[in-house]
């Protein structure tokens, strides 16, 4: 069974088409890589996908469930399986780094206060943040800021995660390390799409890629394929992004 399903999504901005008829799918322990042109729509999906952004049309199913016309409230349960790791890692800025990770746990599970304690500072060590724990945001790095994002939209031990550039801007080091949690998570099970310029690490991450051009899937090709098909559209976006 397909764990996401979009089906025919359409969406406009001030009468301005972005998504015409977007189609595909990611089934079980996948991670599909969602490629582009900046400004095609990538962030769209990916926001569409946990309902904070409606469509004008078209379907999208999560494990079976339509969601497109699910009401705010009824989103909740999809949000605690879903994690969204946002383009800036969006910390709340006034709140430690303990606090920013606590907070999903807050919103989504009734645990005990210790039990809160444990969990954070278990994600910390494991995200190799531990020295972090007091810190604000604007006191780490770029590179450790994007990991906590991470690590935060972990909390909730989601079951699909929706990964939005997450190496943008990325020294090699940091980069390498969201490579090897994307991994790591992929082992134990969890399905993803993963938006990115950064070809060498969605090569290294992705199972399948789709490539999103004048609003709709334009190409698709599993990863292996991609040295066998050297005139298509997505060999040609690949290779000009990471040519350039
Ligand atoms: N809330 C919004 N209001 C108006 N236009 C928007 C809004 N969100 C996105 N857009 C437009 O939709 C297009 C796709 O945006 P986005 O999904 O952010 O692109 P990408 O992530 O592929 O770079 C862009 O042209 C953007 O300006
Ligand atoms: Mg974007």
């Amino acid at each position: 069974m397909a764990i996401i399903d979009v089906k025919s999504f359409s969406k406009s901005f001030d009468g301005r088409p972005v998504h015409k008829n977007v189609t595909f799918s990611v089934q079980k322990g996948e991670c599909l890589g969602l490629v582009g042109g900046s400004g095609i729509g990538k962030s769209v999906i990916l926001r569409s996908l946990i309902g904070l952004e409606k469509g004008d049309s078209g379907e999208i199913w999560i494990e079976g469930e339509e969601i497109s016309k699910l009401k705010e409230r009824q989103l909740t349960p999809i949000r605690k399986k879903v994690a969204y790791v946002f383009q800036n890692g969006a910390l709340f800025d006034s709140m430690t780094v303990y606090e920013n990770l606590a907070y999903p746990l807050r919103e989504h599970e009734k645990l005990e206060e210790s039990e809160i304690r444990q969990r954070v500072k278990d994600q910390l060590d494991e995200f190799g943040l531990g020295d972090a724990l007091k810190k604000l945001p604007a006191e780490l790095s770029g590179g450790m800021q994007k990991r906590v994002g991470l690590a935060r939209a972990m909390m909730i031990r989601p079951r699909v995660i929706l990964y939005d550039e997450p190496t943008a801007g990325l020294d090699p080091y940091n980069t390498l390390k969201i490579r090897e949690i994307v991994l790591a998570l992929k082992k134990k099970g969890v399905t993803s799409v993963f938006v990115t310029h950064d070809m060498p690490t969605a090569v290294a991450v992705c199972d399948r890629f789709c490539l999103l051009a004048d609003g709709r899937v334009a190409d698709e090709a599993r990863v292996e394929e991609l040295a066998t098909r050297q005139d298509s559209l997505l060999n040609q976006f690949i290779e000009g992004t990471a040519g350039g």
